[in-house]
């Protein structure tokens, strides 16, 4: 078994419940990434705009862009303080894919302005997913026995969730938006080894040293291989990230 991410797709359920009528509708996905979760929703929606400011995740995505939705889909390597589109039209729904809290934290409310500005003037919604600044429960399943072996903590990451929370609510005050849903998740990773935690954590959190302890500990990784060697028929490993889903109404300007 590969690295699953919420493969019973828990994530694109909320966010096709939250968009609910695709038809005609303009999206800009703000930090697309390699289009993990474009590919999700991409069948429902009329033209989706990905960006992102890195040009090998941009390149991934194209490359990976099926040909039944070639003509729906189109990224761009941009920094969504940059972007403007090149037809000049507006965005019915703005989707920012866990990227709000990878901005700098002087640039998220400016980013939420632009954003709004991208829109129409008088209606659009803007859903926002980032995980919460909680610790993420790391446990050993066992056929029907869960184990939890550790709940890591990314401090650098936490602070940044918590100043994107800060930055959605500025938006609020500033009447830019209305919040209109929220909902709390579960976003789970299944591994088959402690090898392949440690991939993700490598590729997923900000740091080894700091940010991940005690996780990483060569002990705790042990443990984790001492829990897989119990018996049973059924056994994988599963980070759950606490995650928001967030639903916001454009105000008019
Ligand atoms: C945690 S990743 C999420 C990727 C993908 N949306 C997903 O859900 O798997 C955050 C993404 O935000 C992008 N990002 C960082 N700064 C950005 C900016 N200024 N404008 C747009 N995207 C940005 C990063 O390059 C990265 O791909």
């Amino acid at each position: 078994m590969a690295v699953q991410p919420d493969p019973e797709g828990i994530e694109t359920g909320l966010l096709l419940k939250a968009i609910g009528d695709f038809a005609g509708k303009r999206i800009l996905e703000v930090g697309c990434g390699s289009g993990r979760l474009t590919w999700r929703y991409a069948e429902h929606a009329h033209a989706i705009t990905g960006i992102d400011p890195n040009p090998d995740l941009i390149a991934e995505a194209t490359a990976n862009t099926p040909n039944h939705l070639r003509d729906r889909v189109t990224f761009y390597a941009q920094s969504v303080l940059d972007f403007a589109p090149s037809d000049g039209k507006p965005f019915e729904v703005v989707l920012l894919s866990w990227s709000l809290c990878c901005l700098p934290a002087s640039d998220m409310l400016p980013a939420l302005q632009k954003l709004r500005a991208l829109q129409p003037p008088d209606a659009g919604y803007l859903i926002d997913i980032h995980p919460r600044m909680v610790p993420r429960p790391l446990l050993v399943q066992i056929d029907q026995q869960e184990h939890e072996v550790a709940a890591l903590v990314d401090e650098f990451m936490q602070l940044q969730y918590q100043r994107a929370d800060t930055a959605l609510e500025q938006a609020v005050a500033q009447q830019f938006y209305r919040l209109e849903a929220a909902a709390p998740f579960v976003f789970p990773v299944y591994f088959d080894s402690a090898a392949e935690l440690l991939d993700y954590l490598r590729q997923n959190d900000t740091g080894l040293d700091c940010v991940c302890e005690p996780a990483l500990e060569p002990a705790l990784l042990r443990r984790v291989d001492e829990y897989l060697q119990l018996p049973g028929s059924n056994r994988y490993i599963v980070l759950q990230r606490p995650v928001m889903i967030r639903k916001y109404r454009a105000l008019e300007r």
